[in-house]
């Protein structure tokens, strides 16, 4: 085991989840060390979503083992949850509620409170620039603010590891740029990034990159050494030739 991947980031054996006739993770080995910043790719469906919310406690696996920040995911969810954070497919927080709203409640729900609260709050709003914004609804902001709001949410008890499930779907490229810069930032500070898209130029900017196929882990490494191993230019050649090989197995 990679020194490190025990206590900050996450190791899986075996991890494995069916939903009736459905396998949507199978027998997944994974090893992700602290700081990096690992991409999920893999087409709709292929288990991305089902692996992150087994590894944020959400949901029992079908069985096989996580250790998520040294902890067991499987028998303890309810320790890790005060280690990570967790960007869901749809943002996670509340239209109704202003944005300084939301991140007090945010850091109340990850168990901030007194001074450490007040600080982290004004932390986040110092980083995440949204000082001007600080009593704006969060249903009104545009998808670029909304996505760095929701960010800032995930990240106000500095946890060890954060799930973004794809954070950036529908939003500008200049939003998606800073958010990315944002991204870079909590890594370089020792942050684990679980990151899933769609888009390629993203997948490029991952420092690891795992490919998953109806539930299958089917590769793993930099994206220079997934390239190199599948003899293609690009993340987007080899993720279109996967997508191929899936809708060939799934019409034999
Ligand atoms: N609660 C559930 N009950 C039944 N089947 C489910 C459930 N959740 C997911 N699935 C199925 O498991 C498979 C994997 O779904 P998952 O959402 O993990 O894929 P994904 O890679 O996140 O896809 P997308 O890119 O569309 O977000 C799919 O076939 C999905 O229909
Ligand atoms: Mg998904």
């Amino acid at each position: 085991m990679t020194e490190g991947a025990d206590q900050f980031g996450i190791v899986t054996h075996g991890l494995t989840k069916i939903f009736g006739a459905i396998t949507a993770v199978a027998d997944l080995d994974l090893e992700i060390r602290r700081g990096e910043v690992f991409g999920l790719l893999g087409p709709n469906g292929s288990g991305k979503t089902t692996t992150i919310r087994m590894l944020t406690g959400l949901l029992q696996p079908t069985s096989g083992r996580a250790t998520v920040a040294g902890i067991d995911v499987v028998k303890t969810p309810e320790r890790v949850r005060q280690r990570i954070g967790y960007m869901s497919q749809r943002f996670g927080f509340y239209e109704d509620l202003t944005i300084e709203e939301n991140i007090r409640f945010y850091g109340g729900v990850y168990g901030l409170i007194g001074r450490e609260r007040t600080e982290r709050i004004a932390e986040q709003f110092a980083r995440y620039r949204l000082g001007d914004r600080a009593k704006q609804l969060a249903g009104t902001l545009s998808g670029g603010w909304k996505q760095r709001l929701a960010l800032a949410c995930a990240t106000v008890h500095r946890p060890d590891l954060v799930f973004l499930d794809e954070p950036t779907a529908g939003v500008d490229p200049a939003s998606r740029r800073m958010f990315w810069e944002m991204i870079r930032e909590h890594a370089d500070q020792g942050m684990t990034i679980i990151v899933t898209t769609h888009y390629m130029d993203e997948a490029e900017r991952c420092g690891r990159l795992a490919f998953l196929s109806r539930g299958h882990l089917i590769g793993v490494g930099t994206p220079k050494e997934i390239t190199t191993r599948f003899g293609l230019p690009t993340i987007e050649d080899v993720f279109i030739e996967l997508q191929r090989r899936d809708e060939a197995d799934a019409n034999a």
